[in-house]
């Protein structure tokens, strides 16, 4: 008879709204920010990102409004029929919820219903966790950029999705 272990009951996903970014949301965003990645963007990156017509930064945060942390953010660009996604994070409190996934797929569909056709991004070589998230959504790999990240000379992987 098969040996069955009893599956780590995963916490239920949060109840989540998503909505664009606000200058006041600034410091909640670095704090998530600098816990996920070894080389945060700085504010000012942020503030410059608010400013462009072409980017948009959409956050994940809690139903229960007392609660300001933020569990997750997307920042993509949209031109012409492209839509080019730079960053995405969940908080490493919240991971494996479906937090990231849902960001993706309202920016998909934000970028669609304003004529994207195309989804574009690179992701760190060594990022396993992004590129299981990306693969899992349909991404395909059409290149790779050697030494992109002049951090640690890392490569880049680039992927494609048709929206
Ligand atoms: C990568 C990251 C954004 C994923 O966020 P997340 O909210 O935990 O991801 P989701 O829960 O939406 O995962 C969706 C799917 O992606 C895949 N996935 C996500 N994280 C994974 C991991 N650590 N290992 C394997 N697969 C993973 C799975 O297929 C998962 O579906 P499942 O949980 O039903 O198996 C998160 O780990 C993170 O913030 N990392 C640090 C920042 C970063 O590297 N961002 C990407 C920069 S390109």
């Amino acid at each position: 008879m098969a040996v069955r272990f009893p599956e780590t009951p995963r916490s239920p996903p949060p109840a989540l709204s998503i909505r664009r970014m606000v200058p006041p949301d600034l410091p909640q965003v670095m704090v998530l920010e600098r816990l996920a990645f070894k080389h945060p963007w700085s504010a000012e990156l942020f503030q410059r990102e608010l400013q462009h017509d072409w980017s948009t930064i959409l956050l994940a945060l809690p139903a229960a409004a007392a609660d300001p942390t933020v569990h997750g953010f997307i920042i993509f660009w949209l031109v012409h029929d492209e839509l080019h996604v730079l960053n995405v994070a969940a908080h490493p409190d919240h991971r494996r919820q479906g937090i990231a996934r849902r960001l993706l797929l309202e920016a998909f569909a934000q970028g669609r219903g304003r004529g994207a056709r195309l989804a574009t991004l690179e992701v760190r070589r060594t990022n396993f966790a992004a590129l299981a998230l990306y693969r899992e959504l349909g991404f395909r790999q059409v290149g790779i950029r050697p030494n992109y990240y002049t951090d640690e000379g890392e490569d880049a992987v680039l992927m494609n999705l048709d929206l």
